[in-house]
């Protein structure tokens, strides 16, 4: 089959592009001091650094949990598990109210953490660079913990699951 042919990286074509990455998906959360809780879903969380222990965050300009968290100086990220799509779309839906009704935990930071993530991570703010349509927080993890269970999956512009370990009999360990 003939290969497609190049195209140039608009908006629409990065994000076609980039969808064919499989990712996995958070909820960031953070406090804003006027209105209080806010978060969104985020698929561009990435651990940089083991020790000492830093993760990114990109998050687009505009948004009240990117002034929030600029604000405040903190975040926390919630890794979600393959029984929390709803949660992803509820945390990616413009206008909603996301966190009414909606039961959380709260952090040492006292930030929002989503009940029965499979991770919960707790920030506060190492740095930050605007890089386009975007601002990168690197976070200096304060505290976090984990649990077993399935991760949710982001792929071509639909939600999945890691069900399928693949053919690998024991965990790499690096
Ligand atoms: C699976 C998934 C991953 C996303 N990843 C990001 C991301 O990494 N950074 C970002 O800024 N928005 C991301 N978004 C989009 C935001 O969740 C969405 O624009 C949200 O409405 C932004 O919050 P706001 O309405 O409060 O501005 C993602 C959405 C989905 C569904």
């Amino acid at each position: 089959m003939a290969l497609p042919t190049f195209e140039v990286p608009t908006p629409t074509a990065m994000r076609r592009s980039m969808g064919r990455l499989t990712a996995g998906v958070c909820v960031v959360t953070a406090d804003d001091a006027v209105s209080g809780s806010c978060g969104m879903t985020i698929s561009s969380m990435t651990s940089i650094s083991l020790d000492p222990a830093i993760l990114l965050v990109s998050l687009t300009h505009g948004s009240r949990t990117t002034d929030a968290v600029d604000t405040a100086g903190r975040f926390a990220v919630s890794i979600l598990s393959a029984r929390q799509e709803a949660i992803a779309r509820r945390f990616a839906t413009r206008g909603g109210a996301r966190f009414e009704g909606f039961d959380c935990d709260t952090g040492d930071n006292g930030l929002p953490l989503i009940k029965d993530a499979l991770a919960q991570i707790e920030c506060d703010v190492h740095s930050a660079h605007d890089i386009g349509d975007h601002r990168v927080f690197y976070g200096s993890v304060t505290n976090l913990r984990c649990r077993e269970g399935t991760g949710l999956a982001f792929y071509s512009g639909r939600f999945g699951d890691f069900h399928d370990f693949g053919h690998d009999q024991v965990p790499w360990l690096f």
